[in-house]
């Protein structure tokens, strides 16, 4: 989704905004621009597209002379992804430049009421009414225009603003979409995230919904939505430039895959004391966990896939009854949710504007809330009574790997906490799985391993017109995984069946030659799975098969096989969407994809 960089200080701004913008780039965007005060005017440029177009047009930013500036990455919502539609866009004299995130939802009323007091509109975009608003609020102090202007605004908003009455300054608000403030010394910067950061700094300021802040090479001051200057505590980033490049390998995806057993590591290591697991801050003494009646997990995409994956584990361990909902479906729901029901809220990015209505309406209905989020310092983490960090470091590829294998290993972790603090688990069963969640990340090392033959195998599958994952219980949650990673890099059409529905209609679909990936890891219901194995090839299916290690019988059932090492069954969907992944990534590669960036998507969805 859209991003936002913005830069004061004594070096050319054009050159710094653009890198920032590269750093964004992995959100996903159709169109580019920058905004710079050139002496007492402001230097336009903007181009649809590519990043790379906008460098080639302004010669790597070296054509675009000045010091303080604001840049955009467009994901177009409002209107086609022109050179016209992206921002910066600029007020009718020409003073103020503004760029956003996010969705103005009253913006057509706005637009009839500036246009009827003679503000002409350029653009198609919700985001040009802010830019009209603020000239005609500016009576010479740009704080008290910005402020009446974010009065009027609904919906969702982080604003960067320049003004050439102010030629070094830089103003930026927050409702409701990211925003963060870098600070340097001389120099000091605003992002929608910290991978566009790190690079010059790693001091930085979350800011809340509501906060305006004014930046000048000197300074930055943070107000509240009274206007009313605040102290804000300035926080460490822990990632580091290195970690968001790609390190040799040819796309992030990959790098990232390779990367999951050390993130799983730093999401289990911390958690594991003395033969314990402690939460964190998380219900120290089991009193929370005590007053819960019910469990509902929330979340978008593959989060939500990691929910109904964990929800095995949590329900069979701690015997609590979970639900899991799509939060884009919650939100508009009517969900009994009372102060009994804990909810648990799953987001790699932390800003997915679905998931944080739904917690919002949760959280209304008296809900305790209990957010497993990466990124730090995010709209989710912030807004959780109870945050556990996956710690899976920055993910920059579309498709998530390490975000949804880190999410798992602590819905693992909870599982096993919960059913230990409410006395559901023998002491001696708590020791062998807290033995086996241990050897997870080594385990991932050893799936990885032996998903090598993922990368043939994807000629079998990457020109059909249409892909099957089927899989039982902890294995269907799987194939949904599996399904989506499929469809999102490869485009190739990839459905999921829970393996014993296929009779009940869609074993129609299977003819000769039609490619099936069975998940076959649930032991207690593998015979099942491969009875049904045995369905589709009866009826000319070619089945590709991912079992554990040990299981000698899919060999003679099954045309291809991937094995996993074995472990616990309720952990083996973390082992087993690794060659899910890999198939999916070299599935995308034989079909020449753009495999970070996938047509249409965004890394992190920042609006409905
Ligand atoms: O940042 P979040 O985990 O909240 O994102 C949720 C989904 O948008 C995300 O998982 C999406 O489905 C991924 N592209 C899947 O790879």
């Amino acid at each position: 989704m859209c991003g936002i960089v913005g830069f004061t200080g004594p070096q050319s701004a054009a050159p710094i905004l653009l890198q920032g913008l590269k750093a964004l780039e992995y959100r996903g965007y159709d169109s580019a621009g920058v905004a710079v005060m050139d002496g007492g005017s402001i230097r336009l440029e903007k181009v649809s597209g590519r990043i790379a177009n906008l460098c080639e047009k302004t010669r790597d930013g070296q054509a675009v002379p000045g010091c303080t500036g604001i840049g955009h990455t467009r994901w177009a919502t409002h209107g086609a992804p022109t050179d016209i539609n992206a921002h910066p866009h600029l007020s009718n004299d020409g003073r103020f430049a503004v760029v956003h995130n996010g969705i103005i939802e009253n913006f057509a009323s706005l637009r009839d009421e500036l246009t009827q007091k003679g503000y002409s509109f350029v653009s198609e975009t919700d985001t040009e009414v802010v830019v009209h608003l603020i000239e005609m609020y500016y009576r010479g102090n740009l704080k008290t225009a910005v402020m009446k202007t974010v009065s009027r605004l609904e919906g969702s908003y982080a604003l960067g603003i320049v003004c050439t009455d102010y030629p070094d300054t830089l103003f930026a608000v927050r409702q409701a979409s990211p925003l963060i403030l870098g600070i340097g010394a001389g120099e000091n910067f605003f992002a929608s995230d910290v991978t566009a950061l790190v690079a010059h700094t790693k001091n930085c300021i979350y800011l809340d919904d509501g906060e305006l802040a004014e930046l000048s090479p000197e300074s930055v001051k943070v107000y509240d939505c009274a206007g009313q200057e605040i102290k804000k505590s300035v926080n460490r980033i822990t990632w580091d430039l290195e970690a968001a490049e790609k390190g040799g390998y040819e796309h992030f995806m990959l790098k990232e895959i390779m990367e999951q057993p050390a993130a799983v590591k730093s999401a289990l290591t911390p958690r594991i004391k003395n033969g314990e697991i402690v939460l964190d801050d998380f219900d120290p003494d089991g009193s929370l966990l005590r007053g819960v009646s019910r469990i509902v997990i929330t979340a978008c995409g593959s989060a939500y896939y990691a929910g109904c994956a964990g929800r095995y584990a949590i329900e069979r361990l701690s015997r609590i009854p979970v639900t899991t909902v799509l939060a884009s479906e919650l939100r508009y729901d009517d969900p009994i949710i009372d102060d009994g029901t804990l909810l648990i809220v799953l987001s790699q990015s932390g800003e997915t504007a679905d998931t944080i209505a739904a917690m919002k309406e949760c959280k209304r209905r008296g809900a305790s809330t209990l957010a497993i989020v990466n990124v730090v310092g995010s709209t989710i983490a912030k807004m959780a009574d109870h945050t556990l960090y996956t710690y899976a470091g920055p993910e920059i590829a579309v498709a998530t790997t390490k975000g949804y294998t880190t999410q798992l290993a602590v819905l693992f972790l909870f599982a096993l906490y919960a059913a230990r603090k409410l006395g559901r688990i023998e002491d001696a069963q708590y020791r062998a799985l807290l033995r086996q969640l241990k050897e997870l990340p080594k385990k991932i090392q050893q799936a990885i391993d032996m998903a090598h033959s993922t990368e043939k195998l994807a000629q079998k599958v990457h020109k059909a017109p249409s892909l099957f994952f089927i899989g039982r219980n902890t294995d269907y949650a799987v194939a949904l995984e599996g399904a989506l990673k499929m469809k999102e890099i490869s485009y190739v059409h990839a459905e999921s069946y829970a393996a014993g529905e296929l009779k009940h209609g869609t074993i129609a679909l299977i003819v000769e030659g039609q490619p099936v990936i069975a998940v076959c890891c649930n032991e207690k219901l593998s015979e099942k799975t491969m009875s049904n194995i045995i369905e589709v090839k009866a009826r000319g299916a070619k089945v590709l098969s991912v079992a554990v290690q040990g299981n000698r019988q899919i060999f003679s059932v099954a045309d291809d096989v991937v094995c996993i090492p074995p472990t616990e069954q309720l952990f083996t969907p973390l082992l087993a969407v690794i060659p899910m992944q890999l198939l999916a990534y070299y599935t995308a590669k034989a079909n020449g994809r753009d495999i970070d960036k996938p047509r249409n998507l965004a890394k992190s969805v920042t609006v409905e």
